[in-house]
C-alpha cells in the first residue's frame, strides 16, 4: 500500500479506527500514534496491534505505536497532541480522521434537540476540522519524500484522510445532524484539497456504507433496521467490514493515489450507484 511513513489515526479505539491503524502498523508504517476519547481501549489496540505484528511475517517491522487520549471536538488538545507526535515522531505522513458519533433523531429534523445537534456538529464537523488544520500547518513546513514506489512519481508531503460517509452524498431519515456533518466534512476535503494541491499535500475523503462497527451494533433495533435496509439497498447485499473500509483509507493515504486529491471514495457495496 506504500504507507512506510508515520501516521496518525483519530477514533482508534474502536470500529474502522481501530482497524486502520492495524492496517498502517501491518503494511509497514514507520509509526501509528492511536487518538481517542476513550483511553481504556485505546491501551487495548495498542497491546493487540504489538501482538499482531510479533505474529506477522514481518517480525522485524520496528513500527513504533503511541496513544493520546483526547477530545478531537477540543482545539487545544488537538493542536498540543499534534504536535506533540509531530515532535517524537520527526514528521506527519498520513493523519486519518475517522472519530465520529451518530445518532437518529426521533420524529426527525422538527424534533432535533439542540445539544444533540450541537455535539455531532461539535465531535464530526469541528473535530475534523481541528485535526486538518493542526495537520496541515505541520506538514506544510516538512520536507515532501519520495514514494516508495521509486519509479519517479511525485514527491508527497502528506496526505489526509476525512471520514465522511453516504451519507455525504445522500440523506437517510432521522439523521438530520449527522448527515449534515458528513456532507459538510465532503466540502471541506474539497476546499481544502484545492488549497494545497500544488504543495504535494492531498486531502481526500473516505465515504463508508453500512459497516459492522460499535457505531452501528451496540443498538440491536438500529442494527435490525440496517440489515433489513441492506438486503434492499445495498447492491452486494451485506455489510461492511471494517477491514475493508481501512483499505480504502491507506489506498488514499500513501503514495499509490499520488495523484487523487479533493475525492470522495465511495467504499459502500454499490450503496449510491442506485
Ligand atoms: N460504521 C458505519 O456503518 C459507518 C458508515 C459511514 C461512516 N462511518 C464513519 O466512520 C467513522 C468511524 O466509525 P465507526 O463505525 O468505526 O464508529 P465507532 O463508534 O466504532 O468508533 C468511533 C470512535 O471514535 C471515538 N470518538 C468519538 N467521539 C470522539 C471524540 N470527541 N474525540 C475522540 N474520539 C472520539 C470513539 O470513542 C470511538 O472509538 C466515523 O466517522 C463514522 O461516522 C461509519
Amino acid at each position: 500500500m506504500d504507507v512506510p511513513g508515520f501516521a496518525v489515526v483519530t477514533g482508534a479505539a474502536s470500529g474502522i479506527g481501530r482497524a486502520t491503524a492495524a492496517a498502517f502498523a501491518l503494511e509497514g508504517a514507520a509509526g501509528v500514534a492511536l487518538l481517542d476519547i476513550n483511553p481504556h481501549a485505546l491501551n487495548d489496540i495498542k497491546r493487540e496491534i504489538e501482538q499482531a505484528l510479533a505474529n506477522g511475517k514481518n517480525k522485524t517491522n520496528p513500527c513504533r505505536l503511541e496513544i493520546h487520549p483526547l477530545d478531537v471536538s477540543d482545539e487545544d488538545q488537538v493542536n498540543a497532541a499534534l504536535d506533540a507526535i509531530a515532535q517524537s515522531f520527526g514528521r506527519l505522513d498520513y493523519v486519518v480522521n475517522a472519530a465520529g458519533i451518530a445518532m437518529k433523531h426521533s420524529g426527525g429534523a422538527a424534533f432535533v434537540q439542540t445539544p444533540d445537534w450541537q455535539r455531532i456538529l461539535d465531535v464530526n464537523l469541528n473535530g475534523t476540522f481541528f485535526v486538518l488544520r493542526a495537520a496541515a500547518r505541520i506538514m506544510l513546513e516538512q520536507a515532501p519524500i519520495p514514494s516508495s514506489a521509486r519509479d519517479g512519481r511525485p514527491l508527497q508531503r502528506g496526505s489526509i484522510v476525512n471520514f465522511a460517509s453516504i451519507q455525504g452524498v445522500v440523506g437517510i431519515a432521522l439523521s438530520t445532524a449527522y448527515a449534515a456533518t458528513k456532507h459538510a466534512v465532503i466540502g471541506l476535503t474539497r476546499t481544502a484539497s484545492e488549497d494545497y494541491a500544488k504543495d504535494g499535500l492531498r486531502i481526500n475523503a473516505i465515504c463508508p456504507g453500512y459497516t459492522e462497527t460499535p457505531l452501528t451494533m451496540k443498538d440491536p433495533q438500529v442494527f435490525a433496521a440496517m440489515q433489513e435496509r441492506v438486503v434492499s439497498a445495498v447492491p452486494m447485499q451485506r455489510i461492511g467490514r471494517p477491514e475493508e473500509i481501512a483499505d480504502g483509507v491507506l489506498y488514499l493515504a500513501g503514495g499509490r493515489s499520488s495523484f487523487v486529491t479533493g475525492s470522495a471514495l465511495m467504499v459502500d457495496g454499490g450503496y449510491t450507484c442506485r
